[in-house]
């Protein structure tokens, strides 16, 4: 599938659908048709429609000497064009290999000091661990493991960190459930007042996925990406932008397979400041002809339940991206945002990102004036040159230019 985004929509369509023929949903999204009511009844209170976003294809992503087709939803225009241009780099020049860790998630009790007084829920520990054995017998069935329970003790509160394995899916009911169970247990049984809340934690002071690319790089280029790297270390009003550029590509996908992208940002942002200095996530070094990117965060992420289950796309997209389990998913999201990263820096400290993105507005204004193949081609050429006469362009440029060329045919 090379060279995708030099075809018509429709072009483009018949060669997804010939790809990936017969799978659920396929057809739906390739309809531009909309999914049934009862999926957004399901999903939400007072349903009224369904807001969408554009979903397109970034081919032949390498990743661990695979090359992996990847779906993203989003409406930023560089997003995709960036990551299969980079894509096509480290395909080229380069590797990439991704590293798994494991998942924990956390869920807080979190107790009023003066309401809490002398009770310790670390000396029912056993208990505890029981309790949640049989009342959750069947997540323990499938292999889940509960690795501890931590103290912290601040001025007004104490939380208790009940740790997990989240398994193949996201666990955010789950651990809150176990909180709130184990809430009740301590109330009835050991006489512990009621807790102020029990929720999750949307933070983790550790990464579950590493991702380290390579890539032959130009001297020049090479040391100008370690510098913008080395500058988003030392300034975090340059980090948070830098993060920017990889959840540009970890949201959408996200987004495209029905997980929580809240959940990850807030993540993600927490992990980014875990040492006391808002940081960059990613890391760039160049030396003897290569450049080596290395990034390590934390997701909380599922292939089952939640809107994975029920969404037919964030199905179908699972199943395009050959998704099997949740690792497979971490994978394609932290290849996704380095490359996504790389692609920003790169424009960044050479040509800059307008010149990106003047160049995809030449394109979709031609694309609005003319589906006709061969007068788009001439018709983006003569807006470019105007681009670069003028430094501005517009769809009014675009419709006198169109006349010009009519008019000379
Ligand atoms: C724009 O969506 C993302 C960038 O600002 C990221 C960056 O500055 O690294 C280009």
């Amino acid at each position: 599938m090379k060279k995708l985004y030099k075809l018509s929509t429709n072009a483009r369509k018949e060669i997804i659908a010939q790809n990936y023929e017969g799978l659920p949903g396929i057809e739906l999204l390739l309809s531009n048709k909309f999914i049934e009511s009862e999926i957004g009844e399901a999903l939400i209170e007072n349903f009224i429609g369904y807001y969408q976003l554009p979903m397109g294809i970034v081919t032949g992503m390498p990743l661990d000497g695979k090359l992996v087709n990847t779906f993203l939803a989003v409406e930023e225009s560089s997003v995709i064009a960036a990551l299969n241009n980079s894509s096509k780099l480290f395909r080229n020049s380069g590797s990439i290999e991704t590293f798994i860790h494991q998942s924990v998630l956390v869920g807080q009790i979190a107790y009023n000091n003066t309401e809490l007084q002398n009770n310790e829920l670390l000396n029912h520990e056993k208990e505890i661990f029981n309790f949640l054995e049989r009342e959750f017998s069947s997540y323990f069935n499938r292999g889940g493991q509960l690795f501890s329970i931590e103290k912290i003790k601040t001025e007004n509160f104490t939380t208790y960190h009940i740790k997990i394995n989240p398994l193949e899916a996201m666990g955010a009911n789950l651990i809150t459930q176990m909180c709130e169970r184990v809430s009740v247990l301590l109330e009835a049984e050991f006489e512990f007042p009621k807790p102020l809340m029990c929720i999750l934690s949307n933070s983790s002071p550790k990464p579950s996925v590493t991702v380290k690319a390579k890539l032959k790089c130009d001297e020049t280029l090479g040391r100008r990406i370690a510098q913008a790297s080395l500058l988003s270390a030392e300034q975090p009003m340059r980090a948070s932008t830098h993060n920017k550029g990889i959840v540009n590509a970890i949201d959408p996908l996200l987004i495209v397979t029905g997980n929580d992208w809240r959940a990850n940002n807030a993540l993600l942002h927490s992990y980014a400041s875990k040492d006391g200095q808002y940081c960059p996530l990613s890391k760039w070094v160049y030396k003897n002809g290569f450049l080596t990117g290395e990034m390590s965060i934390p997701l909380q992420l599922g292939i089952v339940g939640g809107a994975t289950k029920v969404h037919p796309f964030a199905k179908l997209s699972l199943k395009l991206m050959e998704v099997e389990t949740k690792d497979d998913l971490q994978r394609i999201i932290a290849v996704s945002g380095l490359l996504q990263n790389f692609s920003a820096l790169r424009a960044l400290v050479s040509e800059g990102i307008i010149a990106g993105h003047m160049k995809m507005h030449v394109d979709n204004i031609s694309g609005e004036l003319t589906k006709d193949p061969s007068i788009h081609k001439e018709l983006v050429s003569l807006l470019q040159q105007r681009l670069e006469r003028n430094k501005k362009i517009s769809l009014s440029d675009g419709k006198e230019l169109l006349k010009d060329l009519i008019f000379k045919a």
